[in-house]
């Protein structure tokens, strides 16, 4: 099965099989090819050149050897979103309305809102239901260019709630074309019922779920919400120390409200990535910039709940891998939009165009694992890209937000249409 795309006006983000992720200066470089052709054969890419190159009536074309002509259109490898909580049952616009009234995200958690209001539809809603809307979701997102995600749990917060949660992402990978990885987050909040007795709701995580998890292989990393009035650096370093030994790679949740100084222990259990980092200290730029871990950042977070925006400047400019995505999730970033994300990045984290297409391309396919196989136009790489209409240079999808681009998408050199 042969898929040529000719008439490119630019190709975007070609890169070196070697190069896993970009950093520092690095970031703000993207090559590009202009009038060009792709050609992806069994899924994955395997040339590409100039248009000229190309001899075009020399292909016969049939069933098994495809055309789309870009006219004149851009092509982006799709953009990859390592962060999300996409298996959500309510939206909680109630929240939205409550905090233009004037509580804040913490005071609505306090009173028994946030987290734990998603758990309690979590645990209203069937798992069929569960799946049907969070396919439609996925739907829309893949829609708007995004070609590979990481999913988490945490929103079941009790053995059945959580495996639910995370056999609905499990059948999200079986039925979907693109590359999803999911992350058990068991330890996202305590529950009302282990409010006085926290250790035991640990142990619960540790004991039961963990080991239920791994039988039925329904995890690949583990997150624990480091954060004052949810998990302590104590109860990460446990949580996440016995994760890895049922084999789960790390990443944390850490410093979005307040620095309760667990940085250092996330670099130190080997964590892929930290993510959120709205509150920063330059002692922790230090140990992140001796570590190899990334930093995923949420703009549209701190866009949505009217906090500060991470360092995102500093963290390159400190040679560090930044990566950007959705955090996908009801009560801090109710959209999976990667281009109103890349949108933020430039206007609110005053990144470069180059510099957040790396960090939603190549940095956030490092950030789940992927990198090797997606994040980049690459020979051999996967045939996941997408097609924009007729646009004057890149930096207009960071430019126009609020509108969307993306004329066709691909999925290992498959036109998709929902
Ligand atoms: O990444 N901060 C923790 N978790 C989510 C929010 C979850 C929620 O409010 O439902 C986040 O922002
Ligand atoms: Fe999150």
């Amino acid at each position: 099965m042969k898929l040529y795309i000719i008439n490119i006006s630019k190709l975007v983000q070609i890169l070196d099989p070697k190069i896993k992720f970009v950093y520092g200066k690095n970031m703000n470089n993207l090559e590009t090819l202009s009038n060009a052709f792709l050609l992806i054969e069994n899924g994955l890419i395997s040339d590409y050149g100039e248009m000229k190159s190309l001899n075009i009536n020399e292909i016969s074309f049939n069933s098994e050897v495809e055309l789309i002509d870009a006219d004149f259109g851009m092509v982006f490898p799709c953009w990859v979103d390592s962060h999300t909580h996409l298996v959500f049952s309510d939206f909680r616009e109630n929240e939205f309305v409550d905090r233009i009234n004037g509580m804040s995200y913490e005071e609505i958690n306090t009173k028994g809102g946030g987290i734990l209001s998603s758990v309690n539809s979590i645990d209203k809603i069937s798992e069929n239901e569960l799946y049907k809307i969070s396919e439609e979701r996925l739907k829309k997102i893949i829609s708007l260019g995004t070609g590979a995600i990481e999913i988490k749990s945490g929103y079941g917060l009790s053995t059945n709630g959580e495996l639910k949660m995370l056999r609905v992402i499990d059948k999200l990978k079986k039925n979907f074309p693109i590359t999803i990885k999911s992350t058990f987050l068991g330890a996202h909040s305590i529950p009302k019922k282990y409010k006085k007795n926290r250790k035991r709701y640990i142990d619960l995580i540790i004991n039961d779920m963990l080991p239920k998890i791994h039988d039925k292989k329904l995890a690949d990393f583990i997150d624990v919400f480091c954060e004052k009035d949810y998990f302590s650096v104590d109860e990460m370093r446990n949580l996440i120390t016995n994760g890895k030994k049922f084999g789960l790679i790390p990443k944390v949740h850490i410093n979005q409200f307040n620095d309760i100084n667990g940085i250092k222990t996330a670099v130190e259990l080997n964590c892929i990535s930290v993510d959120h980092l709205e509150i920063l200290s330059e002692k922790d730029i230090k140990i992140l910039k001796e570590s190899k871990t990334v930093a995923t950042l949420l703009p549209t977070c701190s866009f949505f709940l009217n906090i500060p925006y991470s360092p995102a400047r500093k963290l390159i400019d400190n040679n560090i891998p930044v990566c950007l995505a959705s955090d996908y999730n009801p009560g801090t970033s109710p959209s999976g939009n990667m281009n109103f994300v890349n949108s933020l990045g430039c206007l609110k984290m005053n990144l470069t165009p180059e510099e957040v297409i790396n960090a939603s391309t190549i940095n956030g396919a490092y950030a789940i694992g992927i990198s090797e196989s997606e994040g980049s136009i690459t020979k051999g790489k996967k045939g996941n890209i997408f097609i924009t209409e007729k646009i004057s240079s890149y930096s207009y999808l960071p430019y126009n937000y609020g509108d969307n681009s993306i004329k066709n998408i691909i999925i290992n050199g498959k036109k998709i249409t929902f």
